[in-house]
């Protein structure tokens, strides 16, 4: 027992025991024909000057006169008799009345406490004297539940309290503000509600308490502390009067307008029916839960009649509605009866059971064992009363649904309903939306559930830093990307949201702290939110909320670059491996020595050593398309033509891959990882008050080799200069920083995952959302990359590492060509050989085929005889090749050969349809004719071609 409750119980025995009250008997008169009938006797304690207390004597007289007026409890022994105690709303005179009526009527049971204050002493007086204290409109007064002889005939409230989460969860709503008149109805409701509200994921950082002796201005006040949230669903209970008053107050305060949204509970739903229209006109918008009553032929009955009964009685009335709590009086009366009649009283239950003497009223108020009785048979009650199913559990109703209802006019519109089954739906039997609210403001678009405090102006902090102004800056106000892109987020909204961006600095103009402190100042309330280049990090992100990331995230090493790649006077051999240069050569050789023996007898002629030289002059001349031998054989035109495609495939990747080798620097980075760097002992950069020691820390980097730098220039002076061999940093920072510098510098490494910038707001801030929410829209409309290319310029600085270096063209990518060059040589080389040998008729082809290999030796002993110089000009009066000699005696065959080969290659044009002349020019190959001439003049052929023609040089 509290202090108060002490006080008053001892001030309630002071008065009894004045004998300040006499016994005045009041209510409903012994039945007619009571003869024979137990009478029992039932205390009523209303205030009927409230609207609540006056429609519940209405509705219980009428309930009164209906249950004995039912022929099926005609035959009842038993008859209520009703004693009313008109109090006051206070808890003393109901005490008071309570006492009374227990010790100088004996009443078996006490109805109607109407308010929780009130019900709290009565519940425990009727404790004391096993009597039953049935309210029907109090609220659960105590937090531990009821006592065993109190009972609630009304829904439990902890039921309402889910639908009302249902409903806030229906609208997606993230936060809400109860509104309460702080007393004893809301001890247990409010708390009942801020559980059901937990559950389904809605915070309650504030409860808006209003005592019930409230002023105006204390209304006021409470009204506007509101408006200092950013939430704007407030979930309201107070009595009706004080209801009235808050509503009238907050409509003035301009709360009842668009953007807000006010739920009321059960207890206070009821104003509509009660007040009308004052409470209509300001509670436009306005959701209520109230419990769902089945509509039945009786109720509208009931309604009739209690209109007319109460009309009657009180003249002038604007009331048409017995409201809930009338019915639960209605259905407390039969209840009580059924009761009496199920109890089964004797006689000998009312005898005199006044035994105890002691020295106040209170103890010598016994128990009553016929109450006791009545007690026990109520809890067994059941039966179709006039708000529903009548059945009782826990001392309370069973609840079962609820409807929820809309102020629209001069109505309460219902808009659906809260089942335990289906939850929020617009009809009881299935799942289905909502009907359309109309909000607060005469709107049917949902709020959505904040709104910025009034008058509010966010206090942005924003960083000072010494560098890397692109991102954050201060020259008449701010400026920079992070600024910039604030800004547009912000006017995308769908409201206005006002705000002053305060630098964070100091009196001379430099930081106040690190950006830690920054963001723990938004924890501090006092900045509202923080922009700039504010990296978002977990340790941060227990003090503030951050938006998404609004920049490629990640840290990277930035390192100098240096061309490797020195020139020389030997670079022209670059272009070609080693293994490419041999191979090249031996082809040369090889496709020489094939067009030699395919050609042999018509185009090389002469001392051997000559033919040497001028076979390998010819296939010399041809890596640079200038050769002009014709070819007589065919096999031997096959094999030059391959050959050919083959040197101009070469020629063309060689002149490329030299082109690039002597023009294009090949940069590279001097570092390559942070392990070489720490190996090395060499110092690493990072940007000060950053997070970036802790991430060098925990890659083993020692502290003394960090070194801390505040901009781009000093990034390139220590660089430059040797003092540090990397810099470690954010990729956003590193691409800034590569504008500027981008020749010398680039960025390597694996990239250290972290989050790039986010806008910090305090936690639970529906901004962060909001804004986050228009970081994205500004990603996907392209307007992000926009901004970006403006922060880090038009060029992106490519990477430089190792994978670009152009490498020397190998043997093995040419292999393909050197095969079918070689498998072409080969090939032409067999034929011919096949053809020497099977064409000649008179089988000489042994003999050619010795006089070869002797033709061979003649020209390896000339080489050897000659020696020194074997680059002697073949003489063309010398008696043509030694073996052309040994052949020529032979007679006919040879020449008819080679007459055969001749008519051949008239039959078809050479196929050099385009050749490179000396001078690099092209010029149309000779026609048939002039080769043809060549032809007949055998000896002069060399020594011409080495002259060059001036036909084919004016061609
Ligand atoms: C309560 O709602 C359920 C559906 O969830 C329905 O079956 C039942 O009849 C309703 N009860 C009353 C008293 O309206
Ligand atoms: C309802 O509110 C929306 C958004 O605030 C507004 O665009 C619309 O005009 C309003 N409608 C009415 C009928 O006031
Ligand atoms: C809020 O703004 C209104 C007008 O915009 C002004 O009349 C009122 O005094 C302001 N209230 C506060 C608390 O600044
Ligand atoms: C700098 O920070 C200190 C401590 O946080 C604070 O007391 C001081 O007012 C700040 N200075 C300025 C110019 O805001």
């Amino acid at each position: 027992m509290t202090m108060t409750e002490a006080t008053l119980f001892v001030l309630l025995q002071l008065l009894v025991a004045a004998g300040a009250y006499g016994v005045r008997a009041q209510g409903g008169d012994a039945p007619a024909g009571a003869q024979g009938r137990q009478v029992v006797d039932v205390g009523v304690i209303l205030d009927r000057k409230t609207w609540v207390g006056n429609i519940s004597w209405t509705c219980i007289e009428l309930a009164l006169e209906d249950f004995y007026a039912d022929t099926s409890h005609a035959g009842y022994s038993t008859r209520l008799k009703l004693h009313l105690r008109d109090t006051g709303l206070d808890a003393v005179s109901a005490a008071a009345a309570g006492v009374d009526l227990l010790k100088n009527v004996g009443v078996r049971a006490i109805i109607g406490p109407q308010t929780s204050t009130q019900a709290k002493f009565l519940a425990h007086l009727g404790n004391k004297s096993s009597v039953p204290v049935i309210s029907f409109s109090a609220d659960c007064p105590s937090r531990s539940g009821l006592t065993p002889y109190f009972f609630r005939i009304a829904w439990n409230d902890s039921s309402q309290a889910e639908a009302i989460a249902s409903l806030v969860q229906r609208y997606n709503w993230r936060e809400v503000i109860p509104v309460f008149e702080d007393d004893d109805s809301n001890i247990k409701f409010i708390p009942d509600l801020v559980d059901a509200l937990r559950q389904v994921d809605t915070r309650v950082s504030y409860r808006c308490k209003i005592p019930p002796s409230a002023k105006e201005d204390d209304i006021r006040r409470a009204i506007s502390s509101l408006r200092d949230h950013w939430t704007s669903v407030f979930v309201v209970r107070m009595s009706n009067t004080l209801a009235l008053k808050f509503f009238q107050l907050a409509k003035d305060e301009g709360m009842m307008g668009e953007g807000f949204v006010w739920i009321t509970a059960y207890g206070l739903t009821d104003v509509f029916d009660v007040v009308g229209s004052p409470a209509l006109d300001v509670m436009q918008g306005v959701l209520g839960v109230k419990p769902h009553v089945q509509d039945t032929v009786e109720l509208q009955n009931f309604r009739q009649r209690w209109h007319n009964k109460y009309q009657s009685e009180n003249p002038g009335t604007s009331l048409t509605e017995p409201t809930v709590s009338g019915l639960y009086a209605y259905d407390t009366i039969w209840a009580l009866a059924l009761a009496a009649e199920m109890a089964g009283f004797v006689d000998s239950d009312f005898g005199l059971s006044v035994t105890n003497n002691g020295p106040t009223d209170f103890d010598r108020i016994d128990a009553s064992k016929p109450a006791k009785k009545l007690r026990d048979s109520l809890l067994n009650v059941n039966f179709s009363g006039m708000s529903g199913e009548f059945q009782i559990e826990g001392k309370q109703l069973v609840s079962v649904n609820y409807t929820i209802i809309n102020i629209v006019g001069q109505k309460g519109k219902v808009v659906g309903f809260w089942t335990p089954v289906y939850g929020i739906s617009s009809s009881l039997n299935m799942k289905d939306g909502l009907h359309t609210v109309i909000w607060p403001g005469d709107n049917e678009t949902q709020p959505r559930g904040w709104l910025l405090p009034w008058n509010k102006t966010l206090k942005i902090g924003v960083p000072v830093r010494g560098g890397f102004g692109e991102f954050v800056r201060f020259e008449d106000g701010p400026k920079g990307f992070c600024i910039d892109l604030f800004k547009e987020v912000v006017s995308d909204l769908p409201y206005k949201v006002h705000f002053d961006y305060i630098p964070f600095e100091d009196r001379i103009g430099e930081s106040n702290g690190t950006i830690d402190e920054l963001v723990y100042k938004v924890y501090l309330k006092e900045f509202d939110a923080v922009v700039g280049d504010v990296t978002i990090l977990a340790n941060r992100s227990l003090y503030v909320d951050f938006t998404l990331p609004y920049t490629e995230s990640g840290v990277r090493m930035l390192v100098p670059v240096l061309d490797r790649r020195k020139k020389t006077a030997w670079t022209f051999l670059k272009p070609l491996t080693s293994d490419l240069w041999l191979g090249t050569g031996a082809f040369v050789v090889f496709t020489g020595f094939v067009v030699w023996c395919i050609e042999r007898n018509e185009q090389f002629k002469g001392h051997p050593a000559s033919q040497i030289g001028s076979v390998f002059y010819f296939i010399f001349s041809t890596l640079v398309f200038a050769h002009r031998e014709g070819m007589v054989n065919n096999l031997s035109r096959i094999v030059v033509i391959v050959w050919l495609f083959v040197v101009l495939i070469l020629q063309q990747s060689y002149t490329a891959s030299l082109s690039s080798i002597l023009t294009v620097e090949q940069l590279q980075p001097t570092v390559t990882n942070l392990e070489e760097v720490i190996s090395k002992g060499s110092h690493v950069g990072y940007l000060n008050d950053s997070f970036l020691p802790g991430l060098l820390r925990s890659l083993k980097i020692d502290d003394s080799k960090m070194t801390p730098f505040d901009s781009p220039e000093e990034y390139n002076e220590a660089l430059t200069t040797g003092k540090v061999a990397v810099i470690v940093d954010e990729i956003p920072y590193l691409k800034v920083f590569l504008k500027n510098y981008c020749h010398n510098y680039t960025m390597i490494g694996p990239t250290y995952k972290f989050d790039g910038f986010g806008y910090a707001f305090p936690l639970g801030s529906p901004l962060t959302a909001d804004i986050s929410r228009g970081i994205l829209k500004l990603e996907s409309n392209g307007r992000m990359v926009e901004l970006q290319k403006s922060l880090y310029g038009d060029n992106s600085c490519p990477d430089k590492d190792d994978s670009q270096t152009s490498s020397s063209l190998t043997l093995r990518s040419f292999q393909g060509l050197f095969i079918i060059s070689g498998a072409c040589s080969v090939l032409a080389l067999t034929l011919h050989a096949v053809r020497t040998i099977y064409g000649s008729p008179h089988g000489w082809s042994s003999a050619r085929d010795l006089s070869l290999w002797r033709g061979w030796l003649v020209i390896l002993s000339k080489l050897f005889h000659k020696g020194g110089n074997p680059s002697n000009t073949p003489d063309n009066e010398e008696p043509t090749v030694p073996v052309g000699t040994s052949t020529g005696d032979t007679g006919s065959p040879p020449e008819g050969e080679r007459t055969s080969g001749r008519e051949h290659s008239d039959a078809e044009p050479p196929s050099f349809p385009l050749l490179r002349g000396h001078s690099g020019r092209r010029i149309l190959s000779r026609d048939g004719s002039s080769l043809r001439r060549r032809q007949i003049e055998p000896c002069n052929e060399l020594h011409g071609e080495f002259m060059a023609p001036e036909a084919d040089r004016s061609m």
